[in-house]
């Protein structure tokens, strides 16, 4: 049987979440599309990486790659001279998956991560946001280039299909507006907030209830929705920015007196992001992005995303407004997860069509 072996560059929540995924979908994957997923290679920050024997002289004494046992890890099996880069150029691998975290304020070294297995010709899926929001028309072309593919679906709302409901479901739509909730953490401090917390107290209240990290600036600040709304509007409407060119406004200077005002007025405050191309004077299209706290009707769509829901519009020519909530759901992370799974069954669906 064919196989398709890949390589986790970055192995936490997502990697080890992914990895049981796909022992659980193993046999689906096999009776589909005639191809055994194996994981030949996986690679942390600090204790180094593993290459599995993946030729045809391999431990297993089969002409294919044997695969890590990922149920069975044990430290001692980590070399400490493998990094990231020495994976990426071994070359044992059909598919390079991007797992490490997040810089928002570079995209680094993810981008670069993606950059050197795209040049290799290898597939590519990063559930990383960075390569999307510094780099993606940059790496899209390159992955054409190099006739591969490069994928995406889990950098924003995990795997509801954002990406795929455009690329795929949306066929032939120009998409010219994008807007939503993005970030998890801000919702659930808005809605501890609408409870009658503080603001200190809901922070609080999310590092108790794991919502919150312990360093939560980024998103409190805006930067990760800043992240994904740049992101979005690379991939939907084909423009290229940065964070940095986001209209930016967190949630740090809210009060709990203008969450009352708000309600007393049949409203909530949320943190709305929203990506419009707008038209210049010479009649080009400029991209113009903004994340800032925002009133809105309680009854509308926005005021009953509750704590960790979140949701995506997209504007259309031909279809109009469309949207897509994700709902919470345990445990939280499979979300993550099965949006790096169905990147790996899209290349796999592609191959198979040929
Ligand atoms: N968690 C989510 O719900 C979620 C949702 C959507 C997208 N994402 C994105 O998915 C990515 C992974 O998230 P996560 O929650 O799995 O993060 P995580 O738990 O912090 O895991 C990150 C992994 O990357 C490794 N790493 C760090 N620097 C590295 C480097 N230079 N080279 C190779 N490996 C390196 C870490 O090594 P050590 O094991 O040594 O620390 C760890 O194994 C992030 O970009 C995140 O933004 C996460």
């Amino acid at each position: 049987m064919k196989q398709i072996r890949i390589a986790l560059i970055g192995y936490g929540n997502v990697g080890k979440a992914f990895a049981r995924m796909l022992i659980r979908k193993k046999n689906y994957i096999m009776e589909t599309f005639g191809c055994e997923p194996v994981i030949t290679a996986i690679c942390t920050g600090s204790r180094g990486g593993i290459l599995s024997a993946a030729d045809p002289a391999g431990a297993c004494g089969t002409a294919a790659a044997c695969g890590i046992d990922t149920e069975h890890l044990s430290d001692d099996q980590f070399d400490r001279g493998l990094d990231a880069f020495a994976i990426i150029d071994s070359g044992q691998y059909d598919v390079m998956v991007e797992l490490t975290p997040i810089n928002i304020m570079t995209g680094m070294p993810a981008t670069e991560h993606v950059r050197r297995a795209l040049n290799l010709g290898k597939h590519v899926i990063t559930a990383n946001k960075g390569p999307i929001a510094w780099a993606y028309r940059e790496l899209r072309d390159l992955a054409r280039e190099k006739g591969v593919q490069f994928l995406y679906e889990a950098t924003v709302m995990d795997g509801v299909p954002v990406y795929n409901l455009a690329r795929e479901t949306l066929m032939g739509c120009q998409i010219t507006e994008v807007s939503g909730i993005f970030n998890a953490t801000t919702n659930f401090i808005l809605t501890e907030m609408e409870k009658g917390s503080s603001f200190e107290d809901a922070v609080a209240e999310g590092r108790r209830q794991g919502f919150v990290e312990a360093d939560p600036s980024m998103d409190i600040d805006g930067w990760d929705a800043a992240a994904k709304l740049t992101a979005l509007m690379n991939v939907l409407m084909d423009v290229h920015i940065t964070p940095l060119d986001i209209d930016r406004t967190g949630i740090s200077a809210i009060t709990k007196a203008q969450i009352e005002e708000a309600a007393a007025q049949g409203k909530k405050i949320k943190l709305i992001c929203r990506g419009v191309l707008t038209e210049g004077k010479d009649g080009g299209l400029t991209p113009v992005g903004s994340v800032k706290p925002t009133l809105v009707d309680q009854e509308s769509l926005p005021a009953i995303m509750d704590a960790t829901s979140s949701y995506v519009s997209v504007m259309t020519d031909l279809m109009g407004g469309v949207t897509v909530i994700e709902e919470p759901f345990e445990p939280e992370i499979d979300h993550t997860a099965y949006g790096v799974l169905s990147d790996v069954l899209r290349i796999l669906a592609n191959a198979h069509a040929r």
